[in-house]
């Protein structure tokens, strides 16, 4: 350093300076749209928006195994059971890609698992529905997991690596989910007109809360400007819906059953699918804890937390004792 160098800052303007090249090159990250990696420095609120949107999604992984387990005894045939066990299993998979990603962010597995139970986190309203029949099993994959592509799909680019790593590998078996469901019910709609009305009834309940699972519109979305400024969404909760609308609407025709909506209809302008009001009092019910389930998802949650807590415990032990042996 000559002489003449003017000091260099220290204290409290030199952290100032080091906060904005932080800053600086958080938003450059962004920009050249490249990921966020776990130990880049990045803004407190993307921190906790990050962990709160992967815990809900984790929490709905885990959750979601409830309604369609249910049926995992009384599956009509071998095949359809190996199947389903298959799914179910699938979503036990991404819940835990889920919450290994949320712990890249400092967060703790099982508090988050204690937050769900004690209701200061949510999971998707979808799973406080019933399961009333197997056709509901063909429906919750042909809608809720094609309605969970159209919104995971783009969260492969999300700008958090882990998170949109993760959602590479969850997005194809999602693909297989919506594929299986689809399949049931072309082979129920081809049956008797039991079967045949048992799949039309599945969709009347189904459809309604699969629009809900893109979240409040626009407007009410006070947080999802932010999510997509600092990309971890791609798209708005509204532009997601549609998507979902103008994708299920043939398949529908296809199969041979009626959504719910006397108000559908394409537009000849758009190319787009017009769509009745949602009801976001049951949307805002459901996702506060009173849906028709939720209060047994939530005691069933908490019963496999507190019977297994003895496998976590020796499992610990048995770790914490690798860990404190020499190496050899
Ligand atoms: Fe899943
Ligand atoms: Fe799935």
């Amino acid at each position: 350093m000559s002489i003449d160098s003017p000091p260099a800052p220290a204290g409290p303007a030199a952290d100032g300076l080091a906060a904005q090249a932080l800053q600086r090159q958080f938003e450059e990250t962004l920009a050249a749209d490249h990921r966020i990696e776990p130990r880049d420095w990045m803004p407190d609120g993307y921190r906790k928006t990050l962990v709160r949107q992967i815990a809900q999604h984790a929490h709905s992984e885990i959750i979601g195994m409830q309604p369609e387990g249910d049926w995992l005894l009384s599956a009509p045939s071998l095949r359809r059971k190996a199947i389903l066990l298959a799914k179910v299993q699938d979503e036990a998979g991404h819940g835990l890609y889920l919450y290994s990603a949320a712990e890249t962010l400092g967060a703790d597995r099982a508090d988050l698992t204690d937050k769900l139970i004690e209701g200061r986190q949510k999971y998707s309203s979808i799973f406080s529905y019933p399961t009333r029949s197997y056709a509901d099993v063909g429906v919750i994959g042909w809608l809720v997991d094609g309605a969970a592509i159209c919104n995971q799909v783009p969260l492969c680019r999300s700008s958090y690596g882990p998170y949109a790593r993760a959602m590479i590998r969850i997005c194809k078996e999602e693909s297989f989910h919506q594929r299986q469901g689809y399949e049931l019910l072309l082979t129920m709609m081809r049956g008797t007109p039991e079967q045949q009305a048992m799949v039309q009834d599945a969709v009347d309940r189904w459809w309604w809360p699969s629009l809900m699972m893109f979240g409040p519109p626009d407007a009410d979305s006070p947080n999802s400007a932010q999510s997509m400024a600092w990309g971890i969404k791609r798209h708005s909760n509204d532009e997601l819906r549609q998507r979902y609308v103008d994708m299920t609407v043939p398949q529908a025709e296809f199969l041979g059953v009626t959504l719910p909506d006397p108000e559908l209809s394409l537009d000849p302008a758009t190319g787009r699918h017009r769509f009745g009001a949602i009801d976001w009092d049951e949307f805002r019910r459901v996702l506060a804890g009173g849906g028709p389930r939720s209060a047994e998802r939530i005691a069933r949650r908490r019963a496999a937390r507190d019977d297994n807590a003895w496998v976590v415990e020796a499992a610990t032990a048995y770790a914490d004792k690798h860990a404190s042996e020499p190496r050899s």
